[in-house]
């Protein structure tokens, strides 16, 4: 299917999101034939380069980041015939100039404004779009995260963007939406009556969302040093999860309908501050240790590192939700660097049955209740553990087993990355995906008051060492609820 026409601009076209991201999925949109001949993309940066050199540094990425061999020299050239080249820096109006002369042929098309610069930039480049007569009606701007450090400065951002740009404009991304499982996990819910019935606390006893890293702050530091994990990933990422999670039926799939939703479930988020901050969250940051069988340095010894640096680069907290379904169901949350493993999945613990008649197979060690097991990465796929017969004559034991469904082996062929989809959704103005305002509001309140309570009460993060999941605080906080983790349950 061909796509709406549209200019693209990504600013910092030259920076380490558009090479490593989204010149790849740009390129993936040509290799799928996605794109109408006339659709023009444009990288816009601060340093010169002709239009030549710049598509040449893009062929060079895309060759290393092109994933599973795809880059193929036909599309390539069909590909980079339709990009050129910006010079322009966000305060000088001059490069704003220029970028008009070349859009101007082209006043009434789509265009997708794509911010992957700093956030400190968007202020003057939205600014200087609009002064240049550049934002029409069909404009759309693309905000890339962190979008502020607080709620106070996100709202700075979000009101001068919205001085330039409406609502429905504006697509501030959180690229875990654009995964496919993320989305799966939305018709498994809306699309299936089995499990409707269920989701609820008389039949949940928990839910654990983990997204794990293998990789550390490395070449981010200085960046990821003012963020840690409680804004770089919570704020955004697994608060998204939790929603999807959490919402309730939306009466359609559009924009608001979806947001809304969302809304009344960020609302709900029980708060955590001075009271049960100890008991609710663990900040960790790592320790030298393997991964991978790997030795990697610890935090404060990474390239450019400052050794007294308190952040954290593991967060576990015990989110609970002030509505009827959920009350009294605890939604852990658990994200970090150097974790043995990248390994993102959502967990959903089914309560027992109410009286169990079968003694447990011999060879397990574990009785497990029904666990629905949505896996976001690496090998996206839904586990339902159910419990079956052991195998053999005698009496009659359980052992529980894993209903498996991988997406691989079921559609064959990759899965898109989370750029490929996002951006399709920017250039047809489709912004249900993205993060509106009100919900940004409402994570970062609820962020910042976790944040306050670890500074009034001097909570540092706890050492933890690499290749582990974590400080063991952070089994204690689950295992305190007579719970475990789900690696610990071997499925
Ligand atoms: C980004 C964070 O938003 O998400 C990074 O800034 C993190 O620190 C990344 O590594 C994780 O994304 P993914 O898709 O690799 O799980």
């Amino acid at each position: 299917m061909k796509h709406r026409i549209a200019d693209i601009v990504i600013f910092g076209g030259t920076g380490d999101l558009a090479l490593r991201k989204l010149f790849p999925a740009l390129y993936e949109m040509e290799r799928t034939g996605r794109f109408d001949d006339a659709t023009r993309i444009f990288g816009a940066s601060r340093s010169e380069h002709s239009d030549d050199e710049f598509r040449t540094k893009l062929q060079e990425a895309g060759k290393k980041y092109i994933p599973n061999g795809e880059f193929e020299a036909k599309v390539w050239k069909k590909f980079a015939a339709r990009i050129a080249y910006v010079q322009v820096s966000a305060d000088d109006e001059a490069g704003f100039k220029v970028l008009n002369d070349k859009l101007s042929d082209q006043p009434d098309r789509d265009r997708v404004y794509y911010f992957s610069t700093s956030p400190s930039l968007f202020a003057d480049m939205a600014f200087n779009l609009k002064k240049a007569g550049l934002v029409t009606p069909n404009s759309r701007v693309v905000l890339e995260k962190p979008l502020g450090h607080d709620l106070e400065s996100c709202r700075e951002i979000n009101g001068q963007i919205g001085d330039v740009f409406k609502e429905h404009q504006i697509f501030r991304i959180d690229h875990y939406l654009g995964k496919e499982t993320v989305q799966n996990l939305l018709i498994l819910r809306f699309a299936n009556a089995m499990f409707e019935p269920l989701w609820n606390s008389a039949h949940i006893d928990h839910v654990q969302i983990t997204v794990g890293e293998e990789v550390g702050a490395e070449g981010r530091w200085s960046y990821y040093d003012d963020a840690g994990a409680m804004r770089d990933m919570v704020q955004n990422h697994m608060l998204q999860l939790l929603c999807l999670v959490a919402m309730e039926p939306p009466y359609v799939l559009d924009q608001d309908a979806v947001r809304d939703e969302k809304v009344k479930v960020l609302k709900a988020l029980k708060p955590i501050n001075d009271s049960n901050i100890d008991s609710a969250t663990v900040r960790g940051q790592y320790r030298k240790g393997a991964v991978g069988g790997k030795e990697v340095p610890g935090y404060l010894e990474e390239e450019g590192a400052n050794i007294d640096s308190t952040t954290e680069t593991f967060v576990a907290i015990r989110a609970e939700l002030n509505n009827w379904r959920w009350a009294g169901v605890p939604f852990y949350l658990r994200t970090g660097k150097r974790l043995p493993k990248r390994h993102s999945e959502i967990v959903i613990q089914f309560r027992d049955v109410p009286h169990q008649i079968f003694p447990l197979a011999k060879s397990m060690t574990n009785y497990q209740a029904n666990r629905l097991v949505l896996r976001l990465q690496p090998d996206d796929g839904i586990h339902l553990v159910l419990n079956t017969k052991n195998p053999g004559p005698g009496l009659v034991r359980l052992r529980p087993t894993a209903l498996n469904l991988s997406f691989a082996e079921a559609f064959g062929g990759r899965s898109p990355d989370a750029y490929e989809r996002l951006l399709l959704d920017a250039i047809d103005g489709n912004n249900t995906l993205f993060v509106r305002r009100d919900e940004q509001d409402i994570a970062w309140q609820w962020v910042d008051a976790i944040q306050e309570a670890w500074h009034s009460n001097h909570i540092t993060p706890k050492g933890y060492t690499s290749g582990t999941w974590g400080p063991s605080a952070a089994i204690a906080l689950i295992e305190r609820d007579g719970r475990t983790w789900n690696e610990e349950a071997g499925f």
